[in-house]
């Protein structure tokens, strides 16, 4: 039986999300992006463009292309309600309601919980409603914190202290922000991205990636979306141990657990950002979605049909022998425009060169006449998957060097001496 489904999201990820559901030949795909995707565009039946937080739009969409399932790529439409009225409308989603979306959109509600629920891996934190309380308070507190406004700034709206800014400019900072505000421990360690499928019970591990969010080479510069990731053909990474990843892991499962007891049980895909510290794994933040990049990543690798996934999703049937993952190495590198992420140069030119056999993912590029021009955010993504890192990096490296046009790339993402250092800090540490 030809099942529809719907993909909400235009970028990256969302193109990944498209690629891997269209290797069920009997499904027909539909989607709803706020601009044309030249990659999803083509895997689909038929496509709406439109704002996806429009909820009305999404909607009436899914409901005349009499869609099956849906499944949300970004945050925003999740906290716009998008999940709450498909699942009105009889149309079941992969994505969490806007209320169990929270764990992401709302910072101080997913440290409330964590606090509540006893859950591991919380480090120190205080909200506050008022920016001069967090001054006071930051005058009053030795020790580096992270600044975080509490709601949705697309990933860049996090400052370190003792990273991007001093006491005196935390306070600056502070004092910029028009939101609740919180203020936690700076964590010392090394990231790891772990995404888990889940039903709202039964939760399903994919495996580990390690993003690169500051836009320059060595981690330098600013933070972004994200310039690339890299995952290992063991499904860890060498600065994981087991017992971290365990432990990453039933911080998970106890997060679901709590948003099940809480009244708002949480389906879809859930995302963990951890730092792997002196003592172990603690919570960075939790995300209501699949990761741009990770997503391509591990959905390049993903054996299993997902259309099976979401259907065993939605009837709460999730076990973990069913989701298998191929055992590769996969490194993933996006393009993105000159000058990005604080001043890029739009409307250029772009042309992919001859890249196989890497797979290309489109994200944020406009596509007239048959070419492709950038546009202000990651442009497109390249990923090689091979046995080894080494290979797969090359294959990356090789596809994204080919690309004529005003964009750049990391070319360290995935290397050698870049996973070093990783080691080489957390040996350190510990
Ligand atoms: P977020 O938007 O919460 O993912 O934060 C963006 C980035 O800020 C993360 O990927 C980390 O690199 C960093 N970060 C966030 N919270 C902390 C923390 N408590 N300690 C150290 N780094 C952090
Ligand atoms: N790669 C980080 C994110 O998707 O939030």
């Amino acid at each position: 039986m030809t099942m529809k489904i719907l993909v909400v999201g235009g970028g990256g990820r969302e193109h990944a999300i498209a690629q891997a559901l269209s290797r069920n030949k009997e499904t027909e795909l539909y989607a709803v992006m706020a601009r044309q995707n030249p990659g999803i565009a083509r895997l689909c039946s038929h496509y709406l463009l439109e704002r996806e937080t429009r909820v009305d739009s999404v909607a009436a969409f899914a409901l005349k292309e009499s869609i099956d399932y849906a499944i949300i790529g970004p945050e925003a439409p999740l906290e716009a309600g998008v999940v709450d009225r498909l699942e009105a409308d009889g149309i079941p989603c992969m994505g969490p309601s806007r209320a169990a979306a929270r764990l992401e959109t709302d910072k101080a509600f997913c440290r409330e919980m964590m606090e509540q629920h006893g859950i591991a891996g919380c480090p120190r934190y205080r909200i506050f409603r008022e920016a001069e309380d967090a001054v006071r308070f930051l005058e009053t507190h030795d020790g580096d914190m992270a600044v975080k406004p509490a709601g949705l700034t697309g990933g860049k709206g996090v400052r370190i202290m003792g990273e991007h800014l001093d006491r005196k400019g935390a306070i600056e900072y502070i004092r910029s922000l028009r939101s609740d505000i919180v203020l936690e421990e700076r964590l010392i360690g090394e990231e790891f991205t772990l995404q888990a499928f889940t039903d709202g019970v039964h939760i399903v591990p994919m495996p580990l990636v390690q993003d690169h969010k500051r836009a320059y080479e060595g981690d330098e510069g600013p933070n972004t979306g994200g310039m690339g990731s890299y995952s290992m053909p063991d499904h860890g990474l060498p600065f994981v141990t087991e017992s971290d990843r365990r432990r990453a892991l039933g911080i998970m499962q106890s997060a679901v657990a709590a948003m099940g007891e809480a009244g708002t049980p949480y389906r879809g895909i859930l995302y963990g950002q951890f730092m792997n510290t002196r003592d172990g794994p603690m919570v960075i933040e939790f995300n209501a979605r699949f990761g741009d990049p990770e997503a391509m990543n591990v959905l390049s690798l993903l054996e299993t049909d997902l259309v099976d996934v979401i259907e065993r999703a939605v009837e709460g049937t999730l076990s973990r022998g069913m989701v298998r993952f191929s055992a590769q190495a996969t490194v993933c590198k996006y393009l993105v425009p000159e000058g990005y992420p604080e001043s890029p140069v739009t409307g250029q030119p772009v042309s992919p060169g001859a890249y196989d056999p890497a797979l290309l993912y489109y994200a944020n590029v406009e596509e007239k006449d048959g070419v492709l021009f950038t546009l202000s955010s990651r442009t497109m993504a390249f990923v090689g998957v091979a046995a080894t890192l080494a290979e797969a990096e090359e294959i990356a490296e090789r596809a994204a060097s080919g690309v004529q046009g005003r964009v750049r790339h990391r070319r360290d993402i995935g290397s050698a001496s870049l996973l070093k250092r990783r080691v080489d800090h957390m040996r350190e540490l510990r």
